[in-house]
């Protein structure tokens, strides 16, 4: 493999300043920071930059929920977020925000680039307005019932029932989140970036074998569609940069969220001396790398080249795509306890086992990637500090006052390690990192082949064997230094206690260590304990008993009467029939005996949730006075109650025993 030196800026996803980082986040910045730490190790001359992604609705809101400024609660969430991060061992070289002088320097230039290249035009939109509020909506921040399937309190842009996408004035009995008012629509003028101006360059781009091809389907299926102009103007009020010359309106916070690599960067540079240019400018031969998750991809791979070129600036070299994390095979929740905080991981568990089970787990595609608990401690107990950690502290206590052999016991063997490092190296690079950590650990079975077959605890009890002894452990822990190497990029905070142990770098491909004196060896890692997981697992459990936050809703906009609810007539039903629909995505048709001599015919979202076998027989409440209703697949006479956020977490609201199909619900 070629290693030229070269220059490269990596970046990851900047995290949103409301929110605390968990270990859903943590994948894609345990898989940047090992490929960051790999490139450094192998020369490079390697920057790794990110920052608070701080504006936008959502931020301005909580902030005024809170009675806070913005400003003190992105500084907040900053100083949260860099902490995790430390103890993570990411290592940026630099962490900035959204919100400073480098990125408004720069969203302004990128926008005057794009606004003097004709690439930006204006349109007047009509858009739901809060007349509590004052202020345009957001789709998300829209609730109503579907157009197409009539469900209730849906998200203004699409349905978590039947999945389909709408625009928000398409719903019924539209209302605003944030104060319950019912929304007006009103027209404003907007400016739109069109991105079809750059379809050819970013044709081109995207074929430039800069993508996975996962992404590159994707991005086929968007150029077929045809690529939409981009509305990059929130108005008044709104937390983010104004637009110049262009008072009441902002910047979109999608429009200076990637804007935010280059003003980081331009802040190290400004610190360390770097040349900005030379990363940056549109002939810039540095190597440039983002790595995102999946749902980011069109902001990624669409607008941001299109305003870096419109802007003359230099493109991606490549945007590296990773999956979404599930914990034991389904979607993090918090009723479970497996939507996790980085803190709370912290409290319970050592950040490297993280580290390395994610090493273990990730390739480079765009799957998702999977905590399986018990797998989790298997691998860390058995591979990490059984293999691994095992051969330091096998060949350590033999070494008497610190003093390694004078040359190898076994030179072949050693230079086979060391032979083996380009096909790691390959597998680093090209962020196949599950691939990397399997020959490491084949290697480290081998090294405990050969203390097994030279048995030192043997030699120690013989007369006359002691340079023998001395031989093979300088053997053992010089196998073992290699493979620190190799790991070095997973488990930085472990390289550091190993350097003190051998008092000697660890580097990738070493030269051995001869006649060298270390220090006494201390443990490197403890093995994990079901109990930790557990109480963290306990700790990260959303209590059910916290009382329901006050809604900031009055209580009239969409309160329902007595006489209203009254009407509805809620029956316990049995399941006596579940099969799947075909061509339905979520649906289930469910034969329901509500004490009627006819079984009612009842389609429910739930298919997520649960299999057919799993309902079949099981009680639950449904609506029984529901008009029946003509769906695409046949006629749904009801309702089943459920609750949940959606997907997975859709829990049917199940009787108690004793109740009998038919009994009224009061
Ligand atoms: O999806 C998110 O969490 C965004 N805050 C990511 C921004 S990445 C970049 F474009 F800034
Ligand atoms: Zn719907």
């Amino acid at each position: 493999m070629t290693n030229s030196k070269r220059k490269i800026l990596v970046t990851s996803a900047l995290p949103y300043a409301n929110g605390s980082i968990h270990i859903g986040h943590l994948v894609e910045y345990i898989q940047t920071d090992i490929w960051v730490r790999f490139q450094k190790l192998r020369g490079h001359e390697c920057y790794y930059v990110c920052a608070d992604d701080a504006h936008g609705t959502p931020i301005m809101l909580r902030a005024q929920k809170e009675g806070i400024k913005p400003e003190e609660l992105i500084a907040r969430f900053q100083t949260e977020h860099q902490a995790d991060f430390a103890d993570f061992a990411i290592g940026f070289d630099n962490y900035h925000s959204t919100h400073s002088p480098e990125n408004q320097y720069f969203s302004n230039l990128i926008y005057k680039g794009l606004s003097d290249g004709g690439h930006v035009e204006r349109r007047t939109i009509r858009q739901f307005y809060d007349p509590i509020k004052e202020m345009f909506l957001p789709d998300r921040f829209i609730r109503g019932e579907c157009p197409h399937c009539g469900a209730k309190d849906q998200y203004g842009d699409s349905c978590e029932v039947c999945s389909k996408t709408y625009n928000p004035t398409e719903l019924k009995n539209p209302k605003s989140a944030v104060s319950g008012a019912t929304p007006i629509e009103k027209e404003s003028e907007h400016l739109f970036v069109n991105l079809s101006n750059f379809e050819s360059l970013l044709r081109e781009w995207t074929s430039s074998g800069s993508l996975q091809p996962e992404v590159l389907h994707k991005l086929n299926e968007w150029f077929k569609v045809g690529l939409q102009a981009w509305d990059i103007s929130r108005n008044d009020p709104y937390f983010g940069f104004e637009i110049p010359d262009e008072p009441g309106k902002y910047f979109y916070v999608w429009l200076d969220a990637p804007i935010g690599y280059m003003a980081s960067f331009k802040n190290l540079c400004d610190r360390e001396h770097i040349d900005f240019d030379e990363f940056w400018g549109a002939d810039s031969q540095a190597k440039l790398y983002h790595f995102i998750g999946k749902d980011i991809i069109y902001f990624h791979t669409l607008f941001w080249p299109a305003m870096l070129s419109g802007a003359g600036f230099r493109i991606p070299s490549a945007v590296f795509v990773h999956g979404f994390l599930t914990v034991d095979g389904q979607k993090m929740s918090k009723s479970r306890g497996t939507f996790i905080n980085a803190r709370t991981y912290l409290k319970h568990l050592e950040p490297e086992y993280l580290r390395y089970y994610f090493a273990a787990k990730l390739g480079n595609g765009v799957n998702d990637v999977d905590l399986n608990l018990d797998d989790f401690l298997q691998r860390v107990n058995a591979d990490l500090v059984g293999k691994f950690v095992n051969i330091a502290s096998r060949c350590a206590r033999f070494i008497t006052n610190g003093q390694l052999a004078p040359e190898l016991a076994n030179a072949t063997l050693y230079q086979e390690f060391i032979d083996d490092g380009d096909a790691i190296a390959e597998a680093y690079e090209s962020r196949d990192y599950n691939k990397a950590v399997r020959d490491i650990m084949a290697l480290a079975a081998q090294a405990n082949q050969y203390i097994d077959e030279q048995k030192p605890w043997v030699l120690a009890k013989q007369e006359g064997k002691e340079a023998e002894l001395q031989a093979v452990c300088s053997q053992g822990l010089n196998l073992f230094r290699v493979l620190m190497g190799y790991l070095a990029p997973i488990l930085p905070l472990m390289v550091k206690q190993v350097e003190e142990f051998l008092a000697a770098p660890i580097a990738w491909q070493p030269e051995p260590l001869l006649a060298h004196t270390i220090n006494p060896f201390k443990p490197l890692m403890m093995r994990i304990n079901k109990k930790q997981i557990d109480a963290m697992i306990e700790d990260s459990k959303e209590s059910l008993a916290t009382p329901p936050k006050p809604s900031a809703a009055p209580v009239a906009a969409d309160a329902i009467g007595y006489e209203d609810f009254s009407k509805i007539e809620l029956r316990i039903a049995r399941i006596v029939k579940a099969e799947h629909v075909e061509g339905a995505q979520k649906l289930l048709r469910l034969s329901l005996d509500v004490g009627e001599e006819k079984l009612r015919n009842v389609f429910a979202g739930i298919k997520d949730a649960y299999t057919p076998e799993e309902l079949t027989g099981r009680l639950t409440v449904m609506v029984a006075n529901l008009a029946p209703r003509e769906m695409r697949f046949g006629v749904s006479e009801g309702m089943v109650l459920a609750a949940g956020p959606g997907k997975k977490d859709i829990f049917l609201l199940s009787p108690d025993e004793g109740a009998q199909p038919g009994m009224r619900v009061k």
